[in-house]
């Protein structure tokens, strides 16, 4: 297995790693660094539970290999809360009732994340489509969509 010197940050903390380099990020996240907030539900670009942020880009972690974030920011559900909106964010998901069995939530945070970041007044209609790439079997989205919303106003 050919080894690859990985030099980054994750959640504001430097990190120095010999890892091999056919290694999934997501499983460099969840395996390695045992940050297990970071979820795989399909594996295959389609459902947002695996999404991480990349340089403050949101991103599926199941489609990308662990040598790609070298020399790059990466945060996780973890480390969400020491950005602006993060904590907002977590505490209006509670309160609007946007989780249920929690899988999918991860993933909706760091894409509201970066919605929020890129566009602090999104509309509605905005924060909809920015969140087409994400999945919940539970809620039926409409406190998914209020919870970002809210956490927008705060
Ligand atoms: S697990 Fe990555 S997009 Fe579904
Ligand atoms: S809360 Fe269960 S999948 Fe979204």
């Amino acid at each position: 297995m050919k080894k690859f010197p990985l030099s980054c940050e994750i959640n504001g903390k430097k990190i120095k790693k010999e890892i091999d380099s056919s290694l999934r990020l997501i499983d460099f996240i969840r395996e390695d660094m045992g940050l297990k907030g970071t979820k795989e539900g399909c594996g295959e670009g389609e459902c947002g539970a695996c999404m991480v942020l990349l340089d403050g880009k949101a991103v599926n972690s199941c489609l990308m290999m662990a040598v790609q974030i070298h020399g790059k920011k990466l945060v996780t559900i973890e480390g969400i809360h020491e950005h602006k909106y993060g904590k907002e964010l977590q505490d209006s998901f509670v309160k609007e009732a946007a989780v249920q069995c929690g899988f999918c939530t991860p993933g909706f945070i760091i894409a509201a994340q970066e919605i929020l970041a890129k566009n602090p007044k999104a509309s509605l209609e905005e924060i909809k489509e920015g969140l087409a790439g994400n999945l919940c079997r539970c809620t039926g989205y409409e406190n998914i969509f209020k919870a970002v919303d809210k956490a927008r106003k705060k």
